[in-house]
């Protein structure tokens, strides 16, 4: 028979390194990957191209079940589009970035994506490490397993501007800011908000290198696979 697949929540704020422990570790255990961060950050594109107020949550509401939203969960090579169009790179944008808590605190927004992450993680054959923020609470409370990731804001914040090196890499004080502003509005707003699940498994990767985390997760997802 084969075996059963296992369902990983990863849970965190920004900058905590959760996007590259969970393609590295999904990739490692050949299990599917999914990114819901860039399905919000999708919708957020889609609603700037399309002339929606992006602060204005009645019009964001209205028009959440227009676009198509398809993420492919490959780790080594996740896909998602928008409509059929590529939305990798436009997604990672700043202007993206700068909007996209707005519209993922929006009820209908959360609803709608939150339907297409289970569907996605109910078909993957053997098992899926779907990364977020409130997937561990909402998405998947029945998860086999959940992390949620922590780091100081220093540490996130070093991390992410070493990723934007050359495209649009600022200073770290301002990083740093955006950075605890977004996770401000992403663990205050009323619908399903940044937290830790009470059975999730906490990790503080600020003194950890990636290859520290990624084994640290390997490892507690062959405990809870060996135990199905
Ligand atoms: O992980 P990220 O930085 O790409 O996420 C972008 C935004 O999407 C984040 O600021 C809040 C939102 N988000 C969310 O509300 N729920 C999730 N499960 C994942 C992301």
């Amino acid at each position: 028979t084969a075996p059963a697949a296992v369902i990983v929540a990863i849970d965190g704020p920004a900058g905590t390194g959760k996007s590259s422990t969970s393609k590295a570790v999904a990739g490692k255990l050949g299990l599917g990957y999914l990114d819901t961060g860039a399905q919000y950050r999708a919708i957020t594109w889609w609603m700037l191209t399309n002339g929606i107020d992006v602060n204005d949550p009645v019009a964001v509401a209205d028009a959440c079940a227009k676009p198509v939203i398809i993420s492919g969960t490959d780790p080594a090579a996740p896909t998602i589009t928008v409509d059929g169009a590529d939305a990798a790179g436009p997604i990672r944008s700043a202007e993206v970035t700068a909007a996209v808590s707005a519209v993922s605190a929006v009820p209908e927004v959360r609803a709608a994506i939150t339907d297409l992450q289970r569907s996605i993680a109910a078909e993957a054959p053997l098992g899926i490490v779907v990364e977020g923020r409130d997937i561990g609470i909402t998405v998947l409370p029945d998860a086999d397993l959940k992390i949620f990731l922590t780091a100081s804001a220093e540490a996130r914040a070093a991390r992410r501007n070493g990723e934007l090196k050359g495209k649009e890499a600022g200073d770290l004080a301002a990083t740093r800011e955006a950075l605890i502003k977004r996770d401000a509005a992403d663990s205050s707003r009323k619908t399903s908000p940044l937290a830790k699940a009470d059975d999730a498994v906490e990790v503080d990767t600020t003194d950890l290198t990636l290859d520290q985390v990624i084994e640290c997760v390997v490892t507690l997802i062959e405990g809870v696979s060996a135990e199905k």
